[in-house]
């Protein structure tokens, strides 16, 4: 009798319910399930006589489930029954149970294929063949392996889930029994695994059942599958070609190991990469992050990347920092590309509210042009910060040259420069441009000083973006004290005339070297000690002490006068700044200031407060005459 493969066992072997074959003709003795028992057996029995000789090879492959012991075994058996309704899973291979193991009475061959060490059938290891006569304690047994060259042993791990090939070999005239393993592919060792002489005559009775037993227990699962088997009763068996036996399903274990933990693992690293790169491109796009809206498209060329601004500072740092006061910050850069130095202030606003007439007005007071008013290049918006680009001025700015006994000091001729290139811009915005536009706060420190010592206009329109924080009818704009207009200070109105105010006290300011209020002084009104001097007919002791008598004392009369004369306390006896560029230029002559000026008592300030503050004034209208908004009548104080 032959069976010389498993898809032609489909139909010979009586299955118990447990044994699947599967689509392909694997035939699988358990099914991943716990406690389990699979057997499978030739439907009919082999006739034994006392000489019968028989040889059969077959094809397995055990597939561990659980992890990292699984069990149990699988057997090859020749049996008087197919059935083992008593029999029990797990170290008993689903052939015996506790009371009839080691019976002669069952009439039992196996060949196991152990992946357990069970003690109490003195198991070598975890990983043995071992020849079973009636019981599970093997009469002859090795670890699983087999011999190449007749006796170098290379050992096999029967659980590896690869297909391996037994023989098991009796000869009935010899009573020897030969059992040999080896993997796939190899040929049959010539020496066995083991041997064991043992007549099977003995043993067996004489019509057996062939076919296998495996079994699972609660805790130690394994997939036991016969690829192919042949039997022959006296004779040999038919070999089996590897090529035609059936695929065993794919190790989805292994696969889910990886999907279990090398993916999850690979994928996180990947969130957590990805999630970094987000980091980094929020916190990059953060950090240059601007508002840049719909109507600003308009002024294309003023807009200025937050990017290029914070590069050509170098991010802002304290190092490249000019000054500090007035509205912000101010830090000198260069622009990356052109290497064009500007001047970049930082001021601080928290409303959006009227921001778009401010830039409106900031880029078109960039349209104004004029060698005296330093140029605004552009701007940048950004979240509670605008940023304004203005012309870099090398020499800084004028109240350092004038105040705190300063290591360089103007000469006369430098002086009388400065006051007339202030004045020509002044009469620009003034009169010349085509609106009216007030500075609000002229002082030395705010006309810049160029390569060539020309005095230059800056900080001029600034006031606006503190207009818009309260009600947009009202504006509010920083004065200094000392520089506001007496009438300002009561209406909170600029006007050109207030600007002109503001200009005498920088004439002063600039002849004595002295600033128009000093705390801590007797005479602390400087306009009201010129006065005073002037009075006594001493008005040149007023002069900076650090000029010595080194000036031209027609000038410096003339600047010291038309310094009174723009200080008057009444706005109409004041000059406007055509007149005073005029009278700068000896194109007129002064007039007296007696026959003009009132009492000199005007000149006195009382307020005690900061020497700088905010009051409320108005952005110039496009009427020449400086006619305003009604404003307000708050006096805010501001920190700056
Ligand atoms: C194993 O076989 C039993 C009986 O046929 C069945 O109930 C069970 O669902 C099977 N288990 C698996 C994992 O295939
Ligand atoms: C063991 O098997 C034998 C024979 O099949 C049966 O008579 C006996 O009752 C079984 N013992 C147990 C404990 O199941
Ligand atoms: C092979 O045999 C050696 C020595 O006995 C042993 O250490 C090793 O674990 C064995 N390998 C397998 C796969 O059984």
């Amino acid at each position: 009798m032959c069976v010389s493969k498993l898809t032609m066992m489909l139909v010979l072997l009586l299955v118990t319910k447990l044994v699947q074959i599967t689509s392909n003709g694997l035939l699988q003795l358990t099914n991943e399930t716990v406690q389990q028992t699979g057997h499978a057996f030739h439907t009919n029995p082999i006739v034994l006589t006392n000489t019968s000789s028989f040889s059969t090879t077959f094809v397995f492959a055990i597939r561990p489930v659980t992890s990292p012991a699984s069990g149990h075994g699988m057997a090859f058996v020749i049996s008087p029954t197919k059935a083992f309704p008593s029999a029990t899973a797990g170290p008993y291979l689903g052939l015996f149970n506790i009371t009839n193991n080691a019976d002669p009475t069952n009439h039992v061959f196996a060949v196991e294929l152990d992946i357990i060490q069970s003690s109490e059938f003195d198991d070598i290891d975890g990983n043995h063949v071992g020849i079973d006569i009636n019981g599970l304690k093997s009469m002859e047994y090795a670890s699983a392996g087999y011999y190449v060259n007749g006796f170098q042993f290379r050992n096999l791990s029967l659980k590896s889930g690869l297909p391996m090939q037994v023989w098991v070999d009796y000869d009935g005239g010899e009573t020897q029994i030969n059992v040999t393993l080896a993997p796939i592919n190899a040929n049959k060792p010539e020496t066995p695994l083991l041997t064991l002489h043992q007549d099977l005559s003995q043993v067996l009775t004489n019509s057996s059942y062939v076919g296998f037993s495996s079994s699972t227990s609660a805790t130690l699962i394994a997939s036991h599958y016969v690829l192919g088997w042949s039997f022959q009763l006296n004779g040999k068996a038919q070999n089996l070609d590897a090529s035609k036996l059936p695929k065993l399903p794919p190790l989805k274990r292994k696969r889910s190991m990886i999907l279990l933990i090398v993916l999850p693992l690979l994928s996180l690293c990947l969130i957590i990469f990805v999630s970094l790169l987000v980091v980094c491109y929020i916190k990059k796009k953060r950090k240059f992050s601007e508002i840049v809206e719909d109507w600003e498209q308009n002024y294309g060329p003023h807009r200025f990347k937050y990017k290029d601004l914070y590069f050509a500072t170098k991010g802002f740092k304290e190092k490249e920092l000019l000054g500090s006061g007035g509205f912000g910050k101010v830090y000198k850069g260069t622009m990356p590309g052109s290497k064009i130095e500007v001047a970049v202030k930082k001021v601080s606003h928290d409303s959006q509210q009227g921001m778009r007439e401010f830039i409106a007005e900031i880029v078109s007071i960039g349209h104004l042009r004029h060698r005296n008013l330093v140029s605004l290049l552009g701007y940048c918006r950004r979240k509670g910060e605008l940023l304004l680009v203005y012309e870099f001025m090398p020499n800084g700015s004028l109240d350092k040259y004038l105040h705190n006994q300063p290591s360089i000091t103007l000469n006369w001729m430098q002086r009388f420069k400065i006051i007339k290139g202030v004045a020509l811009g002044l009469c620009y915005l003034h009169e010349e441009w085509e609106q009216v536009v007030i500075h609000r706060d002229i002082k030395a420190s705010n006309v810049m000083l160029d390569s060539n010592f020309n005095g230059r206009l800056g900080d001029f329109g600034l006031a606006r973006l503190y207009d818009h924080e309260v009600d947009p009818a009202t504006t509010h704009v920083a004065g200094t004290l000392g520089y506001v207009a007496p009438e300002t200070m009561r209406t909170g109105r600029a006007t050109t005339k207030s600007d002109v105010f503001a200009f005498g006290a920088f004439l002063l300011e600039v002849g004595c070297g002295r600033r128009p209020i000093e705390r801590g002084r007797e005479d602390e009104i400087l306009a009201d000690w010129v006065y005073g001097l002037w009075k006594k007919g001493q008005i040149m002791k007023a002069m900076d002490q650090a000029l010595g008598r080194d000036y031209n004392e027609e000038e410096a009369e003339l600047v010291l006068r038309l310094g009174l004369l723009c200080s008057s306390s009444k706005a109409e006896e004041r000059p406007s700044m055509r007149q005073v560029v005029q009278y700068l230029n000896r194109e007129v002559l002064l007039p007296d200031l007696l026959s003009l000026m009132s009492s000199p008592s005007c000149f006195g300030f009382t307020f005690e407060t900061n020497t700088e503050f905010d009051v409320t004034m108005s952005f110039p209208s496009s009427s020449g005459d400086g006619t305003h908004i009604p404003i307000s009548e708050s006096l805010l104080s501001k920190d700056r």
